[in-house]
């Protein structure tokens, strides 16, 4: 069985959740076995670091730092032992999350986080990351009322923003693992683009 690694990433409200389900549906018909999981969290014990990220104030490198930690006991538990059992695995953001919110949204050091990611997870990437690009102030209408914010939902556009350019920045270095959705568009023509991301790959 061909494990892959999918990634899923953006800023808060840009689809993310609406199609990692469906993408899971559409492998799991041409046999794939698939695990759904998302960061920071994934384990218990990365779970409860999530609880602390979201929830906390905190400054930005101890942020950075949770973060890692919980990516550490995830990759270990759960991501790599279902590689290695041939598994697909559909993650809600990853590591290009890191660079995007703590290095462009927070300014915290991208030297530091590019040192923490080769520590933390060595030579594991993602098979393929599906960006969901659209503008902030589209992002924030979307999210609207349908939940209460956390720490991260509840920074302004500018923040955003800044997250949304360290996103295009992870892009054009990895342009081959990076795919880049227009996510301002309706469901049906979002899903489109991530078909033709999968097809491409004869997904
Ligand atoms: N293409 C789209 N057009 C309009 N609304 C959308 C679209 N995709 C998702 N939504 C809605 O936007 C909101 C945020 O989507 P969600 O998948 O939760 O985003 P994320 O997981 O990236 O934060 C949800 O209410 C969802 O139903
Ligand atoms: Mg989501």
């Amino acid at each position: 069985m061909p494990a892959r690694f999918i990634t899923f990433e953006g800023i808060d409200g840009a689809g993310k959740s609406t199609h990692l389900e469906a993408v899971a549906q559409r492998l799991r018909d041409g046999g794939d076995t698939v695990l759904c999981t998302r960061e920071p969290g994934g384990t218990p014990l990365a779970e409860s670091l999530r609880e602390l990220v979201l929830n906390q104030p905190m400054d930005p490198m101890t942020e950075a730092l949770l973060v890692f930690a919980a990516r550490r006991d995830h990759v270990h538990q759960l991501i790599v032992p279902a590689l290695a059992r041939g598994e697909t695995v559909l993650c809600d953001r990853f590591t290009d999350a890191t660079f995007a919110y703590q290095g462009g949204g927070r300014g915290f050091d991208t030297a530091v986080l590019r040192q923490l990611e080769h520590d933390v997870h060595g030579t594991l990437q993602p098979d393929l990351t599906i960006w969901f690009d659209l503008p902030a102030t589209l992002a924030a209408e979307r999210r609207g009322a349908a939940r209460s914010p956390d720490r991260f939902e509840q920074q302004d556009i500018e923040f955003f923003e800044r997250v949304r350019r360290g996103y295009q920045a992870r892009a054009q270095a990895a342009p081959h693992r990076i795919v880049r959705i227009d996510a301002s568009l309706d469901r049906a023509s979002v899903w489109r683009q991530i078909e033709g991301a999968l097809e491409s790959r004869q997904w």
